[in-house]
């Protein structure tokens, strides 16, 4: 009898087997986790070796403790992703530890609230500079590598604000997403016939700390916003971290090969609400 053989491309176990997974903002604004900070451990359990960078080196190292404790590997950098020269000391670290860089995951993001009147100049570029051109700085410093072994996945988190009105006036954080959508797009496509591949993960409303220091100025007080945003969900309540790093694990895995400069929804069908 012959024996039993998975469909290419379709291979049981770790799916991430012997890759490197660098990921800016592996930390996390609190207790808890983070989109960056499980993805981070998401890419470790699938089999990947992981740069965990953040601002907050701190915040980095924890993850790569947790990741370390499962015995698994990684290192952790602290760098300013809107500082080019601190994300090629990331980038540097990173191929002098483990030696290549298979995925790039962007997760650094910051809110603000306020539409073009209440929104400062300072705000507005704050909040393009961190969201949006920390994504050119990865790129440029990450696929030139990409391009010399020939293949790569980069998985960037935009979010369901960069292409719907979720409730929320805050006009700087959806064009900063809304870059990040076009932004991939342009370099799935540049480099597609290259073995590199560019996804956009867009995250509806997620229970992470991020919220607890970002967006709970919207509400009344915290338990109003867990009420509100569960309610806002179609599902009764909101994703989290984990959803988000399953979908990351899998636009960076070969399963998704011929997946290339898509938006994956990660909302619980709330885009596709209208009432
Ligand atoms: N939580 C949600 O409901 C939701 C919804 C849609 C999209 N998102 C997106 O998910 C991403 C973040 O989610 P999270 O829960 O991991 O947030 P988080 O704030 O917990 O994690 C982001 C990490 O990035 C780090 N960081 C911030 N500025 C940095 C900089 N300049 N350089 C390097 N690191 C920096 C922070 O220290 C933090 O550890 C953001 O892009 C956010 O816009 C979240």
């Amino acid at each position: 009898m012959t024996a039993f053989q998975p469909p290419r491309g379709n291979a049981p176990g770790p799916q991430l087997e012997g890759r490197v997974a660098l990921v800016f903002g592996a930390g996390s604004a609190g207790d808890g986790w983070g989109n960056g900070k499980a993805s981070a451990v998401a890419y470790a359990r699938a089999g990947a070796r992981v740069v965990a960078v953040d601002v907050d080196g701190d915040a980095a190292a924890v993850t790569r403790d947790i990741i370390r404790g499962e015995g698994l590997e990684a290192i952790s950098v602290a760098a300013d992703v809107t500082r080019l020269a601190d994300v090629q000391q990331a980038v540097g670290q990173a191929l002098a530890a483990f030696g290549r860089i298979d995925v790039l995951h962007n997760n650094v993001g910051i809110t603000s609230q306020g539409g073009p009147i209440e929104t400062t100049e300072d705000t507005w570029d704050r909040v393009m500079t961190v969201n949006a051109k920390s994504m050119f700085l990865t790129c440029k410093c990450v696929l030139p590598v990409m391009l010399e072994q020939g293949s790569g996945a980069i998985v960037n988190i935009g979010a369901l604000g960069g292409v719907r009105w979720t409730g929320y006036a805050y006009c700087a954080y959806a064009a900063s997403k809304g870059a990040v959508n076009s932004f991939t797009q342009s370099v799935a496509l540049q480099y597609a016939a290259q073995g590199i591949r560019a996804n956009c993960i867009l995250p509806g409303v997620m229970d992470t700390p991020h919220i607890y220091s970002q967006i709970s100025g919207f509400y009344a007080s915290p338990d109003d916003m867990v009420a509100a945003r569960n309610k806002l969900s179609p599902t009764g309540r909101m994703g989290d971290g984990w959803d988000v790093a399953n979908a990351a694990v899998f636009l960076a895995s070969d399963q998704a090969r011929y997946i290339n400069g898509v938006e994956l929804l990660v909302d619980g069908g709330l885009h596709a609400r209208c009432n």
